[in-house]
């Protein structure tokens, strides 16, 4: 049986030359046993055409809304439901930008919108077009909304100029398609509880001490976790976005006092407890009722008092079982760092992402981490979207939660 037997894909294809490729993908994809309906743009006609695509796929491919001589209709509506996954490939810089946007001028994009499971895109264009703010943008957008992008490669493009834009190989991608399949529901039954963003500490009605946290890393986890079938509940900090899965349990906090008071709860009946909050260390003493007046005061000092290291209090009341994963993050020694916060907290593993490293850290969409773990474990990771970070991170925790119940 094929590892992709009954399956239901819809493989969209775009307007670029690297369509040629999708021929060999749709055939790797039938190969492995998948059902796929192929979705083109108009202009993808251009590049590859519908005979050859649907005598691969065994099914006509659907273009229009319309069939010009019959008036009939093709419903994106149940192509959306029908699809298990939808892999966009290539994926060109205007549909991606219509993708983020909502623009569902083509049939393609009506789909992707109707598409209620998982969706892929592998993008193909010029290397200048790649690394467009425009396109990084979009990009963004698309793996914010939880679609997975398969980045392009480096290589020699059409305009023979060389650099990153080349669609990933059928093979890369297939396997990624493979490997979203293994791992869909591999949560069923797991409570999860995750701390997110930061910490708003009280000065007098309208100051406080804060972070940049911006909740991004913690959501993305959240709804990694929800995705492969977890119950999960994430306890937040004040942040501006949070995530539109109706599924994710949120408990919405200030203060770390606050903080620690609802995770103590919520991490009790926990299978894997994530602290990926950055609380703060220290509040005022004490809280002005009325706002501070700075007139007659060249200067002001606040007094700080510590507070209680939410992650370290869990761990005292760690259920028999459950795996706890702090973050650390660093701007000097940071293994070093990390290892004695892994022992510190009595944490099974830390994941380290460092202010040092451009593209990682607070407010941005992605991250780079390196993940270490009680038995040695360390595996470096290069910089990748929140959303892939989170699903490397899923894929170790439950590597560790075996280990641990092999003991
Ligand atoms: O929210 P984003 O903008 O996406 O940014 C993500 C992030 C940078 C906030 C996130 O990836 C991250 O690194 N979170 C932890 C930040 C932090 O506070 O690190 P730390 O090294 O100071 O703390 C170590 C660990 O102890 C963390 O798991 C933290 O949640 C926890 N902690 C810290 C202090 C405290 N009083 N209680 C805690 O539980």
């Amino acid at each position: 049986m094929g590892s992709l037997e009954g399956k239901h894909i819809v493989l969209g294809i775009t307007g670029g030359i690297a369509a040629y490729k999708s021929a060999v993908l749709l055939r790797l994809l039938i190969k492995r046993g998948a059902e796929v309906q192929v979705v083109m743009t108009p202009s993808a006609k251009e590049f590859i055409t519908p005979v050859t695509l649907s005598a691969l796929s065994g099914k006509p491919v659907v273009s229009e809304f319309f069939t010009a001589n019959t008036g009939e209709w093709h419903s994106h509506v149940d192509l959306g439901l029908w699809a298990d996954l939808m892999i966009v490939a290539p994926a060109t810089a205007s549909t991606l930008g219509k993708m983020a946007n909502g623009i569902a001028d083509n049939m393609l994009v009506t789909t992707y919108l109707s598409a209620k499971e998982h969706v892929m895109v592998a993008p193909a264009m010029d290397l200048d077009m790649y690394a467009s703010p425009s396109t990084r943008r979009n990009l963004a957008t698309l793996a914010a909304d939880g679609v997975e992008i398969i980045e392009a490669a480096e290589g020699e493009l059409a305009s023979h100029l060389v650099g990153k834009g080349r669609m990933a190989e059928p093979e890369e991608i297939v396997e990624r398609a493979e490997r979203f399949f293994s791992r869909r529901q591999d949560m069923v039954g797991m409570k999860v509880a995750i701390t997110v963003g930061p910490t708003y500490e009280k000065i007098d009605p309208v100051r406080f001490i804060g972070n940049y946290s911006s909740g991004k890393m913690g959501f993305a986890l959240a709804e990694e976790c929800v995705s492969r079938g977890a119950e999960v509940i994430a306890v937040t900090g004040p942040v501006a976005a949070y995530p539109s899965d109706s599924r994710i349990n949120i408990v919405k906090v200030e203060s770390a006092l606050e903080m620690n008071e609802e995770a103590l709860k919520a991490f009790r009946t926990a299978d894997i407890g994530i602290f990926a909050a950055a609380v703060a260390d220290y509040r005022p003493e004490t809280y002005s009722d009325h706002k501070i007046k700075r007139e007659g005061k060249d200067e002001m000092i606040i007094r700080l008092v510590k507070n209680p290291d939410i992650s370290s209090n869990v761990s005292e009341e760690k259920k028999e079982g459950s795996i706890l994963v702090g973050f650390a993050l660093e701007t000097d020694d940071a293994l070093d760092n990390a290892h004695k916060k892994l022992e510190k907290k009595n944490l099974d593993m830390i994941v380290l992402n460092s202010l040092e490293d451009k593209g990682a850290g607070f407010r941005t969409d992605t991250n780079k981490v390196t993940v270490i773990a009680r038995d040695g474990f360390k595996k470096a990771f290069p910089l990748k979207y929140k959303r892939e970070v989170a699903a490397d991170i899923v894929d170790i925790i439950l590597e560790q939660q075996k280990k641990i119940k092999i003991k």
